[in-house]
């Protein structure tokens, strides 16, 4: 073989791997709530974080023992600005003070890429808090632009489910018509500053109100016939595609169908009162074991079948000290202690338990800095084994490849 056949070969792994491996690499956001005062030290924080396999952080502040803690990590951070500050970022000048300290001080060892400006702002009813909400959003994406930052990051909001009038059939998605005409210039806002609509969308609230009509299994991404949407002809197996495949037609229907879609929260409580009807520990995992399964493969809703999905579950801690129904404070992935809440058991993994996990992990995985520390659940194992096995098998005939065009070129 001669040498330009050798590039050639090597030119075509070199972009094999380069095409395959983001591809591969899932994405998996976790939210990051600190309600409760008997959580780890952020440090601590770090592999629990890896262990699941995320890589996007999502926080409802911007802490710094966090930011700092995660320095040189490579976990991508979504930071919050909370709906208290909303008014107060009227001011330029405040706008400019908050990126400064708590978005650009960071940058670029914490990978700060989104500032979401309040929570669910729109469904609080409260007309003074929406009204400074999209100068809020507009103030601070000028304080980026003034820092030369706004480029890597972007500005957003989190929208509850609640802002659609109508979510089902997913077809007939459609907003609040009372929140239309503010709705319309924040999307005109996420048109011309390319950031992505962020709903917080949860299956769970649907089953609770309505358990007699809705299949457990629909919700909870187990086996099940599923629906047809007599308008689309889409079948959907699960209800959280139906719900962002409803955000979806709404985004339509008012022109916008170009905006990603993310799904800033998605979860299920492990333990609620007794009139929350599905809160259990084998609910929520089942529905975060089959949800996080679903990230890994790579699919995408009916509607947008080539998009990732790009999901962060809630939440990485219960929060002991959240107000309101047991379910609130008990929809972590992990107890206080770093321990996993359940096993997120996944590829027929679901016997293996956070004990048994970290020696999985050890051996498909590097030692994380941190192996010795409890609370690795067993779907990083599953994770990584599918991880390896992709690596493996596509490693495998491209060093072979590799190795022939070598002994051929030699
Ligand atoms: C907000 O208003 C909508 C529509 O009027 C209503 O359905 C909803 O319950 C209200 N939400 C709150 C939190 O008051
Ligand atoms: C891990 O093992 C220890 C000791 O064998 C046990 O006490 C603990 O409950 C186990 N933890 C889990 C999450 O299985």
């Amino acid at each position: 073989m001669d040498y330009s056949r050798f590039c050639y070969f090597a030119s075509l792994i070199i972009s094999i791997s380069g095409l395959v491996f983001p591809v591969m690499v899932g994405s998996l956001g976790i939210n990051y709530g600190q309600i409760a005062n008997n959580l780890p030290t952020p440090d601590n924080v770090v592999p629990l974080v890896k262990s699941i396999g995320a890589t996007k952080v999502k926080l409802y502040d911007a802490d710094p023992r966090v930011l700092k803690a995660f320095a040189n990590t490579g976990v991508e951070f979504i930071v919050g600005l909370g709906n208290e500050y909303l008014s107060k970022m009227r001011d330029q000048g405040a706008a400019q003070a908050w990126v400064k300290t708590n978005v650009q001080a960071y940058l670029p060892a914490t990978k700060i890429t989104c500032i979401t400006i309040g929570n669910e702002v729109l469904t609080f009813n409260d007309t003074s808090l929406t009204d400074h909400l999209l100068p809020a959003m507009q103030n601070i994406h000028t304080a980026l632009v003034n820092l030369g930052l706004d480029k890597q990051v972007l500005v957003t909001t989190a929208h509850s489910l609640a802002i659609l009038q109508v979510s089902y059939p997913p077809s007939a998605g459609s907003f609040r018509k009372d929140l239309v005409g503010c709705i319309t210039p924040i999307l005109n806002f996420h048109c011309k500053t390319n950031s992505p609509f962020l709903i917080n969308a949860y299956p769970f609230f649907a089953y609770k109100s309505n358990p007699k009509q809705i299949s457990l299994d629909f919700v909870l991404f187990q086996p099940n016939q599923g629906i047809v949407d007599s308008k689309s002809n889409f079948h959907y197996d699960n209800m959280l595609f139906a719900q962002i495949d409803a955000v979806h037609s709404a985004l339509a229907s008012l022109g916008y169908s170009k905006l990603q879609v993310h799904i800033s929260e998605t979860g299920w409580p492990s333990k609620g009162d007794a009139d929350e009807v599905g809160a259990s520990l084998e609910n929520a995992k089942k529905y975060n074991g089959n949800l996080l399964k679903t990230i890994y493969q790579k699919k995408g809703t009916p509607m947008r079948p080539n998009t990732d999905l790009n999901i962060y579950v809630f939440a990485l801690f219960n929060e002991n000290m959240k107000p309101g129904p047991t379910s609130e404070r008990n929809y972590g992935l992990f107890k206080p202690d770093g321990t996993a809440a359940y096993s997120l058991g996944i590829s027929g993994t679901d016997a293996v338990s956070a004990n048994t996990t970290t020696t999985t992990i050890g051996a498909l995985a590097p030692p994380s800095p941190d192996s010795s520390s409890p609370g690795y659940l067993s779907i990083s194992a599953a994770v990584k084994e599918r991880y390896c096995c992709c690596i493996s098998q596509l490693l495998f005939p491209l060093l072979l490849v590799n190795y022939l065009a070598f002994r051929l070129a030699f």
